[in-house]
């Protein structure tokens, strides 16, 4: 996380002159130097620099636009901002502390590179709707590279799935093998939990796309406005109808760090699998080293970092939720300077969802699965007795007598050391005579995941169609 104002000087010392500040009209003395550092934003704010100059180039074109500022006047502010945006790219461009956050500061420079004219900026404007503003079109274009992100990612679970949807691993339950299932089915799952994913984030969006702008402190501005101008500019789907809740609310912040926290929570839980997946007890896949790291002491370890640090990073993802949402929490209307500490968590959590987006695609586009250790594993556990069960009913017995009958012969299996088909057609015929020909058959795991070929089931067939919906889905 960018790290807040670190201040050496206690409190005590003043600046020199209290008309130095945009607002220093009404004070007679200069602001602390502490108090200064402690106040100020622009350290971590700056980030909102393309949005703050997009931002107040519709603002001074539609000031123009109502006649509140001339063409020419508009014109050079507009060239102004310009100018300041290539040199903050170039690097050329001063932060000051003392101009406290990214919005003074850039509106400072216009005026030192335009002249007096720059002043005439924040007519009708308050730093409470350009800060709002500013935090809104930042998150719109993240929440747009996010869904690409995303997109990416589905793609590249269904070539995984694709690649898999004959390979057969345990299912389970409780952590112990229950019935086998296909390892497409398992990696469409996880395709499943990304796609409600996505449509929280493309529902974040539609309540982060409206403009605050226009709004001012937070009763709105006496001048003779026109937000739609502003809003078309901006790309704004729609215009806050209440200027007090517009200046405040930062719902769609915690809207994002919330969905943010559950795709969070998914990517955790995949994680934890991968984890187990790849340990000496399991084995079931490898991950490319480029993914992995090693141990210093230990020359044989290949540690899976990747997914435990995408694990780990969720308790941050989380963290910055409930930040926003206790600092959201006891906030009379309108703005208030609490609002400045949205910026750290919410920059944050964006940061950590795209770098755990990058490393899923990448580290998952080359997983190899190791379908004899899947089909071994998915064969221990006696895990398909229910198929057995299934097959009784079928013949007429019913459930529950077709319940003991398997439990007898998980009973003989268990006695013998062996896997239910190995069992002979004697031990079958001393449990009942249900058991035929047939029994046997439907022990295999291939047949056990064929078997379930409905929507939503496991068989292969069913991995397929699923894969080439969503195929066609995102297309
Ligand atoms: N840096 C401030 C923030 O992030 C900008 C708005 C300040 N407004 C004010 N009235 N002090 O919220």
């Amino acid at each position: 996380m960018t790290s807040s104002n670190s201040n050496s000087q206690p409190p005590g010392n003043q600046n020199d002159n209290p008309a130095d500040k945009l607002w220093g009209g009404r004070f007679t003395e200069a602001t602390d130097t502490f108090v200064e550092v402690f106040t100020a934003s622009v350290s971590f704010d700056q980030r909102l620099y393309r949005q703050d100059i997009t931002g107040s180039i519709a603002h001074a074109n539609m000031l123009a636009h109502v006649g509140v500022l001339t063409g020419e006047e508009a014109d050079l502010i507009v060239a102004g901002l310009q100018s300041i945006h290539k040199d903050i790219e170039a690097g050329q461009f001063e932060w000051r502390v003392d101009l406290e956050d990214v919005h003074m500061n850039i509106e400072a420079a216009l005026t030192e590179k335009v002249g007096a004219v720059g002043k005439k900026l924040h007519t009708g404007r308050s730093r409470n709707d350009q800060v709002a503003t500013d935090i809104r079109l930042y998150l719109r274009d993240e929440l747009d590279a996010i869904d690409a992100q995303i997109g990416e990612l589905q793609r590249v679970l269904l070539d995984l799935a694709e690649r898999n949807t004959d390979t057969v691993m345990p299912g389970f339950t409780h952590l112990q093998a229950a019935q086998p299932v296909t390892f497409g089915h398992h990696i469409l799952a996880w395709f499943e939990m990304l796609s409600r994913d996505r449509a929280r984030f493309a529902d974040c969006r539609e309540r982060t796309n409206v403009l605050p702008l226009g709004a001012a402190a937070l009763a709105g501005t006496t001048f003779p406005i026109d937000r739609q101008h502003v809003a078309d500019a901006l790309g704004f789907s729609a215009i806050a109808a209440n200027s007090l809740d517009a200046v405040s609310d930062r719902d769609f912040a915690i809207e994002f760090t919330a969905a943010s926290s559950l795709m969070m929570m998914h990517f955790s839980r995949w994680c934890e699998e991968l984890v187990l997946w790849t340990s000496q007890q399991f084995g079931f896949i490898n991950l490319p080293d480029r993914f992995c790291t090693g141990s210093s002491i230990m020359p044989q370890k290949k540690n899976p970092d990747v997914p435990e640090l995408i694990r780990g990073k969720t308790g941050r993802v989380y963290g910055h939720l409930t930040s926003l949402l206790t600092l959201m929490k006891s906030q009379p209307l309108a703005y208030n300077k609490d609002n400045q500490e949205d910026k750290e968590p919410l920059f944050d959590a964006v940061d950590t969802v795209r770098n755990c987006l990058t490393a899923l695609t990448g580290m998952l586009a080359f997983v190899e699965t190791r379908p004899d250790v899947l089909a071994d594993a998915a064969g221990r556990g006696y895990s398909t007795a229910t198929d057995l069960a299934d097959y009784l009913v079928r013949n007429g017995v019913a459930f529950r007598d077709s319940h003991d009958i398997v439990g007898r012969v998980v009973a003989k299996a268990v006695e013998r050391g062996c896997a239910l088909d190995e069992l002979s057609d004697a031990d079958f015929a001393g449990i009942s005579n249900a058991l035929d020909a047939g029994a046997r058959e439907v022990l295999s795991l291939q047949a056990s995941v064929a078997a379930r070929n409905h929507f939503g089931g496991t068989a292969p067939e069913q991995v397929r169609q699923r894969i080439r919906a969503a195929r066609t889905a995102l297309d």
